[in-house]
């Protein structure tokens, strides 16, 4: 472990209050949230690089290039097209855990950015076709502006179509939510900064660093992450890193763009499979100095 001064200007928060979850309620709460195909979830193994099982195989040439190419557009437009082929009625995909699972650790960051007369802005980057953002603009009660964005223009149209076919009703009614098909290595191109209050990123930047050249994609999407957000903006990663590694890189990263007052921190979402989960959080305060 490395102690605070190591990071001077940054504090490191270890907050474990989700700790202590037994594997089997965690994969029992997840069943019972996920909409899960039996692909996805035989998905989710081999994403683990576990055993392969029957079903898998099936889909072997789909998941074999995205599992090379977790940094490519076309391999994922081609996973979302076959997952929607397969499934004539849209199923949400969500890796590793749905919004229930995670909602406790995004929800009440809106309360505490909470900005008078403004909606805050959120943006699910790399969003696939999980339902977070449609269900943060649905249960936000302070007004969202949600963005949904992925590199697929696959997932984005499955999404949009999704969402206007269910009507969802947000709490507040001048909350507003939009689909984008965006390459989150370029993100200051969509966005300036201190614009975005907060960045959700589920499995995105763990994709990004599964494959080959995404180690400096996932380097230049972070650092213009801390650029975009607002003074009290977060940063959530979900991802299955190891905190010794990930905080590491993400205090290094705030540290060398100069922010000298951010939070970083980690928490326990749950375990699946015997793996634990973990949500990064990087939050900036007022003194920050970009
Ligand atoms: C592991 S999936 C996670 C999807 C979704 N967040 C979830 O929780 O199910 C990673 C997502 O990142 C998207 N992605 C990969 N590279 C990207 C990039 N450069 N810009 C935007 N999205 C990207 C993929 O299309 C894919 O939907």
């Amino acid at each position: 472990m490395f102690s605070q001064s190591r990071f001077t200007g940054l504090q490191r928060k270890f907050n474990t209050k989700k700790c202590g979850q037994s594997e089997t309620s965690v994969l029992q709460r997840w069943r019972k949230q996920t909409n899960m195909s039996a692909f996805t979830k035989s998905f989710v193994s081999l994403a683990r690089r576990r055993v392969f099982s029957r079903s898998i195989r099936q889909h072997s040439s789909v998941t074999t290039e995205l599992m090379e190419n977790m940094d490519k557009k076309s391999a994922w437009d081609r996973f979302y097209s076959e997952t929607s082929s397969r499934n004539p009625n849209f199923k949400n995909f969500e890796w590793f855990f749905g919004f229930d699972a995670v909602q406790d650790f995004i929800m009440p960051l809106l309360q505490t950015a909470s900005r008078p007369n403004s909606p805050l802005h959120v943006l699910d980057m790399g969003c696939g076709t999980s339902a977070l953002g449609p269900c943060i603009y649905r249960d936000s009660v302070l007004p969202v502006r949600v963005t949904c964005a992925d590199i697929s223009p696959v997932a984005v149209r499955l999404m949009r179509e999704h969402v206007q076919a269910e009507a969802i009703q947000p709490h507040d009614v001048s909350s507003h939510i939009e689909f984008l098909e965006l390459d989150c290595t370029q993100l200051d191109t969509y966005y300036g900064s201190n614009s975005l209050d907060l960045i959700v990123d589920k499995g995105t930047t763990d994709a990004l660093l599964r494959s080959k050249e995404g180690t400096e994609k996932a380097g230049l999407v972070l650092k213009q992450c801390l650029r975009l957000l607002r003074t009290s903006g977060s940063l959530l990663q979900f991802s299955d890193e190891d905190p010794d590694a990930r905080l590491v890189w993400l205090e290094t990263a705030a540290r060398d763009q100069g922010l000298v007052a951010a939070d970083v921190g980690v928490q326990e979402v749950g375990v699946l499979r015997g793996v634990c989960y973990y949500c990064y959080q990087v939050t900036l305060h007022q003194d920050v100095n970009k």
